[in-house]
């Protein structure tokens, strides 16, 4: 049993879908969860900066003395290779999501979404390892209208952005969509109405599985039975948390986040 917390972070509130996933796995845990939102998005960077902005992350999260961090952003994944080993578990999204699509995979086709930086580092493909066949497509423009609301069925402005990003899949015929990015799940409706029958794999409540399984292995699940607390600091001004939290959660988050300099 290990009652420390543990740390999840983003480069701005995606990953709160992330940590729904988390919360829904692990409801006893407490939770710190880090937003990057001063630097948000990472997804248009390179990926030297990328690498450099997700080991600032780790390192302060790990100052909260943390048993294990959740990598829920889909982008400061990709580059965890680059930043050595740690000694505590430090899961990204990646291999969890591409063991997920390798299981559900009938057709051996695998279609990967996510960021520009996401999709340039192949990240997703080296996990897959060669086992089935693979098309990638960057997404950009979905995580600014996530965030102004717009992904909902109905939307016009998603709808046709979506099928534009989208049709190109439908023509490579995968039966299995990594949504390799944290906005992407919001998007799910619609997504599944432009590729019906395919199987949408979310990485974070993959990798949020993947975290619950890796506690109870090593025996550093909490001992608490009460619903776990998450505290959320953010390194931009907190304003306006709430209400695009909600979003990501799916549920009204009433709690605020505190700023700070990582
Ligand atoms: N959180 C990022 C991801 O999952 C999307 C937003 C960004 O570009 O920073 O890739």
């Amino acid at each position: 049993m290990d009652d420390r917390r543990i740390g999840v972070f983003d480069s701005g509130f995606g990953g709160l879908t992330g940590l729904r996933e988390l919360v829904r796995v692990l409801p006893h845990e407490d939770v710190v969860y880090f937003g990057d939102t001063g630097r948000v998005p990472y997804g248009g960077r390179s990926a030297d900066t990328i690498a450099r902005y997700t080991a600032e992350d780790i390192r302060f999260l790990r100052g909260f003395g943390v048993k294990a961090i959740l990598v829920a952003c889909g982008t400061a994944s990709t580059v965890l290779g680059r930043l050595g080993s740690f000694d505590i578990p430090v899961l990204g999204v990646i291999e969890p999501a591409a063991e997920a699509a390798l299981a559900a995979t009938k057709n051996g086709r695998v279609g990967i979404i996510g960021t520009a930086a996401s999709i340039r580092s192949g990240a997703y493909e080296r996990a897959l390892g060669g086992k089935c066949e693979t098309f990638a497509a960057a997404c950009p423009l979905f995580v600014p209208l996530v965030e102004n609301g717009r992904f909902r069925r109905g939307d016009v402005v998603i709808e046709t952005v979506a099928r534009e990003y989208l049709e190109p899949m439908h023509d490579f015929g995968c039966d299995t969509l990594i949504l390799g990015c944290t906005h992407y799940p919001l998007l799910g409706e619609i997504i599944a109405d432009i590729l019906p029958g395919v199987t949408l794999i979310d990485p974070g409540a993959e990798a949020a599985d993947r975290l619950g399984r890796l506690l109870a292995s090593e025996g550093l699940e909490t001992s608490r039975d009460g619903d776990g607390s998450v505290e959320y600091y953010v390194s931009d001004d907190p304003e306006g948390f709430s209400r695009l939290a909600s979003i990501f959660m799916g549920r009204e988050v009433r709690e605020n986040a505190t700023k700070v300099e990582i």
